[in-house]
């Protein structure tokens, strides 16, 4: 965290005119603290249900929560049909704009048709409740329709992001055993099409449980088409009743599956389920950002294959009848004034985006922001990382105007929903502290040994109380859920993997992660990931990776390895190569933005790789304490390979 511009004290009291008509007042905390579960099943009346819940929470066996007992709904229900019942049918969704800058105008009575035609559908081709369905797609509309379908009819599914490769699709798309795989010819990114069909025949072709693709047309790129397996949308789809009765599900019916990296190679199968989870990310959607649906234009700027997609593009803001922004493509492209021509366009009131996305646009420089009316924003959201003071002092004058709280975000694939954030209209805000617990959320700052710290110290941050969007397993690995999140300080309190500073007034500020973990661009990978990747390719014997601070996405990924006897010939050529062999392994947001060649790796006597010290040459620092090193002069050996620049 950058620590220049001594602006850090400096507090934004909440701006009059919003306070006075805040969704939630100050009132709320106390409110939440005085019942917990009371609270919760207020907000849960939010929802509509077809049968009441029993119990509002049962942890009578920790970690393993449910919420809402007995309770039934179906959420493509609530977030679409019942507010055509109400009346808002014409109520504008979704403001869809591709990339090449078509445009689509999304009701919520034509997003019912929609969804009810792709359910429709999915059941023609057999999927049944419970069943898993790969979505690999990239911002248009179907993917929407996609979703809430699985979700009308039971169906899990799992959304894999469009820049991921073909492997770890394949590798999602086995561990799920998904047997509908819905994608697309391609999307437009960069101001060309850009292809995804090939990865999903690729992908499928390693996998057995796959029984069809369903590909909708966007592109119109050329695709290779498996007789019998492969079905157009638009053919299956479109000729479907737009007529289908929701059933209810359990309130404990999984919802979703969405892959996270974690410590080791393989990436998690986080499984989120329906009841609890759609009633904390619709509080929180309302509370956080303060949403008016009759009002607002809302618009989360992240892909749908991320959880911030998941909440906060899909179910948050349909659970609450916002009208959303949903944009295809990067904020470059044809110009780097795209995004605020989008605002002034549909009138954006809320935006939400990551701080590597707002360093970026400092980049760019202000002059580029300056030249839209961006008067209509009125509270703007972050999320992904901590955003650092002189991003949140940026983002609050040039895209703000100076008038617009910034709630910074705290949460995880994991948590689902907001967990750490202040309230617009409520909190005097404090530019790069996330600052209080979400109501309703128990956050703590605890040491090694799970002993909570006063104000003014550091170290890790755990959450204390079972919340409603929390995940319930990691999908089809019951123990791994238990040892990564709840074994550290035993099986009620969850590890979330991040360390965090309590300041004098008891504020919370996040550290960034205390494992293996990398943050780039607001993108959680895996430093293990990485280095099965390059220890893959033929040339690599050995590889060590760590997140080196970057000025614009956060992390950058610094990779180290040693190379097989046979290819000592360790040319730009072959860096490249290496580079370009992740990117393809795992997706383009893996990619390494340096890999350095080393005779040896820094070890532990027990054999562990000391990344510190990596992490230490990469960001270009004074080494730390090498004593623990097998052989210190490694490091000398290191440093002397360097390029005089790194
Ligand atoms: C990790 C979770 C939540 C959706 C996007 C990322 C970091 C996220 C913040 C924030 C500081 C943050 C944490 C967390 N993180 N938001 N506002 N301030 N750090 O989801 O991929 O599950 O990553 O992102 O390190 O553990 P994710």
């Amino acid at each position: 965290m950058s620590e220049s511009t001594g602006q850090e004290g400096r507090r934004f009291p909440a701006p009059e005119q919003l306070a006075a008509h805040a969704n939630v007042g100050p009132d709320v905390y106390a409110q939440a603290e005085s019942d917990r579960l009371a609270f919760w099943e207020t907000q849960a009346r939010r929802l509509t249900w077809s049968q009441e819940w029993d119990q509002v929470l049962d942890w009578s066996n920790p970690p393993f929560a449910k919420w809402f007992v007995g309770g039934k709904l179906n959420v493509a229900y609530n977030c679409v049909d019942r507010h055509v019942e109400d009346g808002h049918g014409e109520q504008v969704a979704y403001h869809w704009e591709g990339e090449p800058g078509d445009t689509r105008t999304i009701t919520y009575a034509q997003l019912q048709d929609d969804v009810c035609r792709a359910a429709n559908a999915l059941l023609e081709l057999g999927v049944q409740a419970g069943d898993r369905v790969a979505i690999y797609m990239p911002m248009i509309p179907e993917a929407v329709v996609a979703m809430l379908a699985c979700a009308r009819i039971g169906a899990v599914h799992m959304v894999v992001f469009g820049g991921f490769s073909a492997d770890a699709l394949a590798s999602r798309i086995t561990d799920s055993g998904a047997v509908l795989v819905i994608t697309s010819d391609g999307g437009y990114r960069r101001g060309a099409p850009s292809a995804l069909k090939p990865a999903v025949d690729d992908a499928v072709g390693r996998t057995d449980s796959v029984r069809n693709v369903l590909v909708v047309r966007r592109t119109q790129q050329d695709v290779e088409w498996t007789e019998g397996r492969d079905l157009w949308w638009h053919d299956v789809v479109d000729r479907q009743s737009a007529e289908h009765t929701p059933e209810a599900f359990d309130a404990e019916h999984p919802l979703y599956i969405m892959y996270t990296s974690g410590t080791t190679a393989s990436p998690k199968g986080i499984l989120h389920t329906s009841g609890g989870y759609l009633t904390q990310v619709a509080y929180s959607h309302w509370a956080s950002f303060d949403l008016k649906p009759d009002d607002d234009v809302f618009w989360t700027s992240a892909d749908i294959g991320w959880v911030t997609g998941h909440s906060y593009i899909v179910y948050g803001p349909l659970a609450n009848r916002a009208t959303s922004i949903m944009y295809e493509g990067t904020p470059e492209t044809p110009h780097r004034g795209r995004w605020f021509e989008i605002i002034e366009k549909y009138k954006v009131t809320i935006m939400y985006t990551a701080p590597t996305v707002i360093r970026t646009f400092m980049k760019w420089g202000e002059d580029i922001p300056a030249k839209f009316d961006l008067s209509s924003l009125r509270v703007l959201g972050s999320v992904g990382e901590p955003i650092n003071p002189e991003a949140w002092l940026w983002y609050h004058e040039h895209i703000g105007g100076g008038r617009c709280p910034i709630v910074d975000t705290w949460w995880q694939t994991e948590t689902g929903a907001h967990m750490i954030n202040p309230l617009p209209g409520v909190t005097d805000l404090k530019p790069g502290s996330a600052q209080t617990p979400f109501p309703g959320i128990s956050a703590k700052v605890v040491d090694d040994e799970g002993n909570e710290l006063g104000d003014d110290s550091t170290g890790l941050l755990v959450l204390t109380e079972p919340w409603p969007s929390m995940l319930r397993t990691i999908w089809g690995d019951d123990d791994r859920y238990v040892d990564t999140y709840w074994s550290r300080f035993g099986k009620e309190v969850y590890f979330a993997g991040d360390g965090a500073k309590k300041d004098d007034d008891g504020d919370i500020w996040l550290l960034g992660r205390v494992d293996d973990v990398m943050n780039v661009s607001g993108h959680r990978i895996s430093t293990t990931e990485v280095e099965s990747s390059l220890v893959a390719h033929p040339t690599v014997a050995e590889a060590a990776v760590v997140g080196a601070s970057d000025p614009t996405t956060g992390q950058g990924i610094v990779a180290f390895v040693i190379l097989r006897g046979a290819a000592e010939d360790s040319g730009d050529e072959l860096v490249q190569q290496l580079r370009n062999h992740v990117a393809k392994d795992i997706g383009p947001i893996a990619k390494p933005r340096q890999i350095m060649v080393v005779q040896e790796l820094p070890k532990t006597r027990s054999g562990k790789i000391m990344r510190r010290l990596l992490r230490d040459i990469a960001e270009n620092r004074e080494l730390g304490d090498v004593t623990t090193l097998t052989d210190s002069s490694v490091m000398n050996l290191i440093k002397d390979k360097l390029p005089a620049s790194s």
